[in-house]
């Protein structure tokens, strides 16, 4: 038997969960204790959990077993069955195995520079009494170190029309529309899904058109290095399955970092002794990407904001064996989920877990089942530290660049924004001063 969990119809389940997932989780949550089964229509059975020793069982568990590419299949639509994200076994390791080395070390820091660059060009227009969502500024930088570094695009119109392309594209998606077949459906270019259908085919042509001309002049991107890449019988990548991967890294590095910067600038403006300990370590910090990036409060700073209201509320699991763990059988078919939210809002391991508290990234470090916004186990996600880093640099320049005030109340409301959740109104600010 699986833990008890709520007992309304599982539409009235699914709704809740995409209408307010935090909310839902914590009204879970009090019910039921931290471990709960939900029923969200057309998923079955998935069991919820904050437990750390459970969330350590599954980030260990078998890959042949906990299938995490069959439980991200709410992404199908989107990402296709031949990304990263949603492959499993040999497949899955072959191409992430390919896609890791150039979000670390060298060939991440390489890219210090343009992302500092992209972050000056996207403020450059915030003047003095000008109130805007942050979150605009924060996704066109994003979207356009991701395009630098996964496609190996320059200045000119191939960023311009990329960035155009996939943000058209995502301004179509919301949380009904990733969880409701119905509203992806084209019933005409008015409809949702029929404005989703035809921003899609745009994209899809440009990225087919871009691997075309990578495979006659390659470059060092990503992308290059996807198409020179063959597997156990000398097989490459077909255009299908490139493209594939070129979408997931597209929005699975871009949209994450864009609500995360959103969620730190709506932070840092509530809190201005926060904000005031980031000003004060910049202010004696070299003006240099690898310098910043090591700077403690700032770093903690981030982990906060990822803690607090992270951007995935959960990750997921598929069991495709049954699967025991303590008092807990999980039949095969059924769902298992580590529940990020929940898990960074227990007060034993986060006392206070509602203060926005940096100072407890500093005092203590915490095991991977403990802090988990970017996953874990073998699925871990293969951005983190290329986002960590991102994070960090943008900040420093925006934050060395403008002086903010928040629009929005004491302290920042979540909704679901396109494939993750990010602040309401996009983080609101209004721009004091150019400093
Ligand atoms: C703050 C920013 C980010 C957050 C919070 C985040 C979070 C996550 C989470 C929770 C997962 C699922 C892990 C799991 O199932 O255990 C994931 C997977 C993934 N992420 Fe990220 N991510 C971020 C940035 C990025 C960036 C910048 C990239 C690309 C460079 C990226 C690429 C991926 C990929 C490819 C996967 C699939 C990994 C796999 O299944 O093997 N992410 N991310």
């Amino acid at each position: 038997m699986l833990p008890p969990g709520p007992s309304s119809h599982p539409l009235v389940q699914l709704v809740r969960w995409v209408q307010t997932p935090y909310p839902f989780l914590d009204a879970c949550r009090a019910a039921h204790g931290g471990t709960f089964t939900l029923r969200l229509l057309g998923y079955g059975e998935s069991v919820f959990t904050d437990d750390p020793d459970l969330i350590h069982a599954v980030f260990t568990a078998p890959t042949d077993t906990l299938c995490a590419g069959k439980g991200n299949d709410v992404l199908l639509p989107f990402v296709g069955e031949q990304s990263v994200l949603t492959l499993d076994g040999a497949p899955h390791a072959r191409d992430r195995r390919l896609m890791t080395p150039p979000f670390h070390g060298q060939r991440m820091r390489a890219y210090g520079q343009i992302i500092a660059r992209a972050a000056e060009r996207a403020i450059a227009d915030w003047a003095p009494g000008r109130t805007l969502p942050a979150h605009a500024a924060m996704q066109a930088v994003s979207l356009e170190v991701i395009l630098r570094a996964v496609i190996g695009v320059d200045d000119g119109d191939d960023l311009a029309a990329g960035q155009r392309a996939i943000t058209d594209m995502l301004a179509t998606v919301s949380g009904a529309t990733v969880f409701f077949e119905l509203l992806r459906r084209d019933f005409g270019s008015w409809s949702p899904g029929g404005k989703y259908q035809r921003r899609r085919a745009i994209t899809d042509k440009l990225l087919y058109d871009v691997i075309a001309r990578r495979k006659a002049a390659p470059g060092d991107d990503i992308l290059s290095l996807l198409i020179a890449a063959r597997d156990e019988d000398g097989k490459p990548l077909d255009d299908e399955a490139l493209k594939s991967e070129l979408v997931t890294l597209l929005l699975a590095g871009h949209e994450t970092t864009a609500n995360s910067l959103a969620w730190a600038l709506a932070w840092l403006t509530t809190q201005p002794e926060v904000l005031a300990g980031v000003l004060s370590e910049l202010a004696t910090a070299p003006d240099e990407p690898d310098a910043i990036s090591k700077l403690p409060w700032l770093g903690a700073v981030c982990n906060e904001v990822l803690r607090i209201l992270p951007v995935f509320p959960i990750v997921m699991r598929v069991a495709v064996k049954p699967w025991s763990h303590g008092p807990l059988d999980l039949p095969v078919g059924a769902r298992i989920a580590p529940c990020i939210y929940l898990t960074h809002r227990r007060p034993d391991l986060y006392p206070e877990p509602e203060q926005f508290r940096p100072q407890r990234f500093i005092d203590r470090t915490f095991a991977p089942h403990e802090f988990l916004a970017f996953g874990g186990g073998s699925r871990r996600c293969l951005g983190q530290a290329f986002a960590m880093y991102e994070m960090k640099i943008v900040l420093a320049t925006v934050l060395r660049t403008v002086r903010l005030k928040s629009v929005a109340g004491p302290s920042p409301i979540a909704e679901r924004r396109n494939l993750a959740i990010g602040p309401r109104g996009g983080a609101m600010v209004t721009i004091e001063a150019r400093l």
